[in-house]
C-alpha cells in the first residue's frame, strides 16, 4: 500500500492505495464519490470520465498513483456554487439528453472538456468528441442537442 494526495473537488484528499488501485476504484470506493460510473471493463464506455488537471480522462484507464498531486473533478464537483446544476448539467435536463442516466455523468464530464477547449463546437465535433462515450438509451440525438445548447447555439442545426 502506499499514500496518495490529490485535490479532489477542490479540496485535498489523501489515502492507501495498491498500486494497480485505479482511480475510478479511489474515488468511488476510497472516497465515496460514486457519481462516477463503471459501464464496462475494457475502457469503452466513458461512464468513468472525469478531469484530471482539466483534461478528460478515464478514470478506470489509470492507476490512482499516477493522479498523485493531480487536480481531479468528478460529477460531484460539476454543479454551481449554490448548489444548482451546471449550464451543461441543466441543458441536459432541458433537451432529455438522458434516460436511464447510467451514461451521463460521464457524458456530462466529456463535454464540460470539451467546451472548455472548443466553446462552439460544430455538431460534427461533439460527435466526434463522444466517440469515447456511450450511450445505450438516447440514440446520442439529445446528448448532441443538449452540448449544442449548453454551448449558446441554435439546437435546430442539430440532427434530429
Ligand atoms: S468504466 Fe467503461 S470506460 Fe471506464
Ligand atoms: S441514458 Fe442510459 S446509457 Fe445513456
Amino acid at each position: 500500500m502506499a499514500k496518495v494526495s490529490m485535490s479532489v473537488n477542490g479540496k485535498p484528499v489523501t489515502g492507501e492505495v495498491e498500486g494497480r488501485t485505479l482511480l475510478v476504484q479511489f474515488l468511488r470506493e476510497g472516497l465515496g464519490l460514486t457519481g462516477t460510473h463503471v459501464g464496462c471493463d475494457t475502457s469503452q464506455c466513458g461512464a468513468c470520465v472525469v478531469h484530471v488537471d482539466g483534461r478528460a480522462v478515464k478514470a478506470c484507464a489509470i492507476f490512482a498513483a499516477e493522479a498523485e498531486g493531480a487536480e481531479v473533478t468528478t460529477i460531484e464537483g460539476m454543479a454551481d456554487a449554490d448548489g444548482s446544476l451546471s449550464t451543461i448539467q441543466q441543458a441536459f435536463q432541458d433537451h432529455h439528453g438522458l434516460q436511464c442516466g447510467f451514461c451521463t455523468p460521464g457524458m456530462v464530464m466529456s463535454a464540460a472538456a470539451l467546451l472548455a477547449e472548443n466553446p462552439k463546437p460544430s455538431e460534427a465535433e461533439v460527435r466526434d468528441y463522444l466517440e469515447g462515450n456511450l450511450c445505450r438509451c438516447t440514440g446520442y440525438h439529445n446528448i448532441v442537442k443538449a452540448i449544442m445548447a449548453a454551448s449558446g447555439q441554435d439546437v435546430a442545426i442539430a440532427a434530429e
